[in-house]
């Protein structure tokens, strides 16, 4: 049996278009010249009527109104039975609390993240005889779903923004964010939505992989301080950038990763641009930009 992997939402926390940013792809997003896209979120599934969502968006009410087969399959019956998470940040998280209408589901977790959640009285909502909150450790496997496992692997990362104190470690390695390693029938699928940098050690994981859902946030680092919009790299966000020597595009080029898919794109991206000589550049190093939608069977 295949993986698949249906991105419900291609961009990073804020969306395509963010509600409040007048930038030049939010505003073709507005007008319907660029396709919108919704917040970070991936589901997933082995035989097509169990499915688990990786991250919970604050627009997974309209990610799965949008996706029959998360459909109800009955009267209080749903084909989600489980969530993970890889952060604490409030795009992955937030959706939890659209999920709180008495249905039963498994929400996996590191400790850390888990904690996040529990020192946020608001997540109680989320029923504890219901919601089953599964710790998972980092490199334990667990069945995410029947016949589909899962571990989970540090990358580098930061806490969530809405934790972070005077100085923050963009770079650290551990429990806070975390990548996917997904197995079934001998297909590798790795799922990184945020990643600081490319290690050797997160190299060796990935090569050879089947399929590679990967942080895409900036085209480049100072792009969010190039447009206006702010004073954060996105190495400060806790992102790397596709382009430039340090970038994904150049990190994944001798991996024999045989597809690779950029995932949580920030709005001011270039690629979320049909047609722009960034997008263009990616899809010649053999990458495809992910979209609301989209459906990868490995
Ligand atoms: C990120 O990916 O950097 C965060 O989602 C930012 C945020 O919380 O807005
Ligand atoms: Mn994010
Ligand atoms: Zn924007």
């Amino acid at each position: 049996m295949a993986i698949r992997a249906r991105i419900l939402g291609a961009a990073a926390g804020g969306g395509l278009p963010q509600w409040n940013c007048g930038c030049g792809n939010c505003n073709a997003a507005r007008r319907g010249e660029i396709p919108a896209q919704t917040q970070s979120s991936v589901a997933v599934s082995v035989n097509g009527s169990d499915w688990a969502i990786l991250n919970a968006s604050p627009d997974i009410r309209a990610q799965m109104a949008c996706t029959p087969e998360l459909h109800p399959v009955g009267l209080r019956e749903s084909p989600l039975k489980a969530v993970l998470l890889t952060n604490g940040d409030i795009d992955h998280v937030a959706g939890l609390l659209t999920l709180r209408e008495q249905q039963p589901f498994d929400l996996f977790a590191t400790r850390e993240i888990h904690d996040v959640l529990s020192g946020n009285p608001i997540f109680s909502a989320l029923k504890a005889d219901l919601v089953r909150r599964r710790t998972v450790a980092l490199g334990q496997g667990f069945d995410l779903l029947p016949g589909l496992r899962a571990t989970l692997f540090a990358v580098p990362g930061k806490v969530p923004l809405y934790l972070e104190g005077e100085t923050v470690q963009t770079d650290l390695e551990g429990e806070q964010t975390v990548g996917v390693h997904l197995h079934a029938e001998g297909r590798d699928v790795f799922y990184i939505p945020g990643c600081a940098a490319m290690r050797p050690d997160l190299a060796a994981r990935v090569r050879g992989a089947d399929l590679v859902m990967f942080d895409g946030t900036l085209w480049r680092d100072d792009e969010m301080i190039a447009e206006g919009l702010g004073t954060k790299t996105g190495q400060r966000m806790g992102h790397m950038s596709m382009s430039g020597p340090d970038g994904s595009i150049a990190a994944f080029a001798e991996l024999g990763v045989a597809r690779k898919v950029f995932v949580h794109m920030n709005n001011t991206n270039p690629v979320l641009r049909p047609g722009s000589e960034q997008r263009a550049e990616a899809e010649a190093r053999g990458w495809t930009i992910g979209e609301d939608g989209m459906e990868i069977e490995t």
